[in-house]
């Protein structure tokens, strides 16, 4: 017996009762990018191995231990991407968006891998929408990319549940004199701090500031703060940033230890958490990354951006029951036609709504069936109203119009006023 195929541990199948709430995420990010003017880019979902280890960084644990690497046939080492900055930046390079000066504002969509632990939240295919620009090196951008998302918390009706965590991890220069008053701190300490904390003490010394580990929590109480080494152009960046924010009105919390797991960053990062999810609550998250360009090869170019990981906001749409209730319906009309000749003239019919009423969703019945069948059927579409069209109805040229949901009778309609009064009570009502 052969075994049964199954989708591989932590790669989820988005079903059809899914999808919808998918779109209606999708479509609301899109809209909204557009509203500010950020432009679509698509990126291949396989790179060049090296692309992830020269940007994301060589210790990182994303590079270290959760790629999904493979040799193909030519025995180039390629990657299924974990994240899409490191693409972005590629593919802005290697176009000569970037050049000039340029001003880019770039977004994105699509899946990412990470071989993680699959657990509510985390997956090893997962998706994300992440922005991106290019040659803007003020505070202002920083804050518009939080004011967008803001604003788009306030849309999808999730902006009591999640909170702004700040920090500024300064210049590489700012950060390299405090990562070593940072090692020397914590290799004073080396006999309190767990086992995994000693190793990033000597490969990643920062990553040890965001522990779960409680002992070392307590042993960094009293470590150095980032805040104290900061160079001055970073300070006055991050105050700028915290300026527009309070003009905005946008509540944050600084938070110092905050350092992300990835290594490009300089000056802001930022993470949108939400204490609703349980263990992985970070739902959108970035940073400022003025050295990347450069070290990919590029002209120094000051970068910018965020991702945000559609599941995990899915599920915050579910636990707060922000699902918008039209969003589950995806037919408004079923056609039952009873015999060869209304099956016929059903098509044909069917067709000429379809020119006659932009927006109609409009579902023949296929397979015919008896009455019964057929109307089972409709009902179980979601459609709001059932056309049934049968001999009689076809001597008339009219349609049997039934609502499905309750609301009134049912009656005749002919088919000249048929497009009229589906685009009344269907796609304007
Ligand atoms: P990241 O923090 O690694 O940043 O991921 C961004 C978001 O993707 C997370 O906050 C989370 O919502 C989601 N995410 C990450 N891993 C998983 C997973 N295994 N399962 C489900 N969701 C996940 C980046 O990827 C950066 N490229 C963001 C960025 C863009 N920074 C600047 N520009």
């Amino acid at each position: 017996m052969s075994k049964t195929l199954q989708a591989i541990r932590g790669m989820n199948d988005i079903l059809p009762e899914q999808t919808p709430l998918w779109r209606y995420f999708e479509g609301t990010v899109a809209g909204l990018l557009d509203g500010y003017g950020y432009r679509q880019i698509r990126m291949p979902i396989v790179e060049f191995t090296d692309l992830f280890k020269r940007s994301i960084g060589e210790v990182t644990d994303i590079v270290e231990k959760e790629m999904y690497t493979f040799e193909d046939r030519n025995g180039d080492s390629l990657t299924l991407r974990p994240e899409g900055t490191a693409a972005c930046v590629r593919a802005v390079l290697e176009h000569g968006l970037s050049g000039g000066g340029q001003v880019q504002k770039l977004w994105y969509m699509g899946p990412m891998f990470r071989h993680e632990r699959p657990q509510k939240g985390r997956y090893r295919q997962f998706h994300q929408i992440g922005l991106e620009v290019f040659n803007l090196d003020g505070p202002d951008i920083d804050a518009e990319l939080i004011v967008l998302t803001w604003r788009l918390w306030k849309l999808l009706g999730i902006r009591d549940a999640v909170t702004l965590e700040l920090n500024s991890l300064g210049t590489s220069e700012a950060r390299g004199r405090y990562r070593e008053a940072l090692v020397e701190f914590l290799t004073a300490h080396l006999d309190q701090i767990d086992e995994d904390s000693q190793r990033r003490l000597k490969t990643n010394p920062l990553r040890v500031l965001d522990t779960k580990h409680p002992e070392t929590q307590a042993v960094l109480v009293n470590v150095p703060k980032l805040a104290d080494y900061l160079d001055e152009e970073s300070r006055v960046h991050f105050e700028g940033l915290k300026a527009r924010l309070d003009a905005a009105g946008i509540p944050y919390v600084i938070n110092p230890k905050l350092v992300r797991g990835l290594d490009y960053y300089s000056k802001t990062v930022f993470e949108w958490v939400t204490d609703k999810l349980g263990a992985q609550g970070t739902v959108c998250a970035g940073g400022r990354y003025d050295g990347l360009v450069e070290q990919m090869g590029g002209k120094p170019t000051p970068g910018v951006g965020f991702a945000m990981g559609i599941e995990r906001l899915i599920l915050l749409l579910e636990t707060l029951e922000q699902v918008p209730e039209s969003i589950a319906r995806q037919v408004d009309v079923y056609l039952c036609a009873f015999g060869e000749q209304a099956e016929l003239a059903g098509l044909t019919l069917a067709e000429r709504l379809r020119d006659q009423v932009p927006g109609l969703r409009l579902m023949v019945n296929a397979g015919a069936g008896s009455f019964k069948s057929q109307f089972k059927k409709a009902d179980k579409s979601g459609a709001l109203y059932a056309l049934i069209l049968g001999d009689d109805e076809l001597a008339q040229q009219v349609v049997g119009f039934k609502p499905l949901r309750g609301q009134g009778e049912q009656q005749n309609i002919a088919w000249s006023a048929l497009a009229d009064h589906l685009a009344t009570c269907v796609v304007q009502g």
